[in-house]
């Protein structure tokens, strides 16, 4: 079989690899047949020593899921989904199977046609209000996949989270393998994977957030002065429950794609068990930060590269 030959299917793939991952590690594989596609953990992807769970790659494998569903949704076929459908193979994280046919929604078509103009974003952001509204729509957009986000708008709390992103930063910079990984997946990294310099930002000229730093800035810049930062959380830390937050995460990213919106990430804290649980602690207790952002309204930016197709996809091998 050669995928090429199959249309939803290789539009699904093709944004399935869009979504964000890591250090642009795209920790991922596909396996597909005509009617079928399953998400692979590629473990030779994870990131030794800022990942060493996996939770990232996981995240991002979850956000590739999204993207498959919101692509065969958009070619109007229905998909069904089934997450770590087969214990003896550890690789595997899902399998989307193709449905009949499909009454597309017009936010699945929104959402859809989000997905290739997202990327991440670590310009300053205008000193424009989120509205209220497009707040909710980002938090009802993580219920909907059985996530949450939080707001973290109360004063006290924005600073003491700042403050936490500020001192994981500090000690993630002290730390050479931390530096040496990072570095690794930015300067002189392949050209279709890695964080080219063209995604990079600024140095933040004071302000409350530590934007991480890909490649050396000399240039320094004001940020936003009222940061819309938002953690995403889940009740617990099981693979799944990571898979569903990846799925969140996208739909959250998309919904704000989708309202003019830009992200950028702050995982400086969840890369840090000691500070991951400070974090944990400071927005409750009960639930597990995933990931961490800043939406506001960016001046537009450059996507970074993706591998090819053919890279990223096997043919399903046939049962014996
Ligand atoms: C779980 C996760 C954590 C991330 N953490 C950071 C981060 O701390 N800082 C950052 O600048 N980008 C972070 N990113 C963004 C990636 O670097 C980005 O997704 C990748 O380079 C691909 O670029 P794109 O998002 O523009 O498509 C993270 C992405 C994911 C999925």
């Amino acid at each position: 079989m050669i995928f090429t030959d199959f249309p939803v299917i290789t539009t699904a793939l093709k944004a399935a690899v869009r979504a964000p991952s890591p250090h642009n590690t795209q920790p991922w594989f596909f396996e597909v047949g005509a009617e079928e596609i399953e998400v692979h953990l590629d473990e030779d992807r994870v990131l030794r020593v800022c990942d060493p769970d996996g939770r990232e790659a996981w995240l991002a494998c979850g956000a590739a899921l999204l993207n498959i569903e919101l692509a065969i949704a958009a070619a109007r076929r229905l998909s069904s989904t089934e997450l770590l459908p087969d214990p003896a193979r550890p690789s595997l994280l899902a399998r989307v199977e193709l449905g009949g046919r499909h009454r597309t929604s017009a936010e699945e078509l929104r959402l859809a046609a989000a997905i290739p103009r997202r990327y991440s974003n670590r310009r300053p952001f205008a000193d424009q209000k989120v509205p209220a509204h497009l707040r909710v729509a980002a938090e009802l957009a993580a219920r909907t996949e059985g996530a949450w986000l939080l707001m973290v708008d109360e004063a006290g709390l924005l600073e003491a989270t700042a403050s936490l992103i500020r001192r994981a930063d500090h000690l993630l910079a002290q730390d050479d393998a931390y530096q040496a990984e990072s570095r690794a997946w930015t300067t002189g990294h392949g050209r279709d994977d890695g964080v080219p310099a063209s995604a990079g930002g600024p140095r933040p000229a004071g302000g409350l957030l530590p934007v991480r730093h890909f490649h050396e800035s000399e240039v320094s810049r004001p940020f936003e002065q009222d940061p819309v930062v938002a953690v995403l959380t889940t009740s617990d830390d099981r693979p799944q429950t990571r898979l569903r937050a990846g799925r969140a995460m996208q739909r959250v990213l998309l919904s704000a794609t989708m309202a003019g919106l830009s992200a950028s990430f702050y995982s400086q804290p969840m890369e840090i068990a000691s500070t991951r649980a400070e974090l944990r602690e400071l927005i409750g207790g009960d639930r597990y930060p995933q990931t961490l952002f800043r939406l506001g309204y960016g001046y537009p930016g450059v996507p970074t590269p993706r591998r090819p197709l053919e890279a990223v996809v096997r043919e399903r091998p046939r049962p014996e």
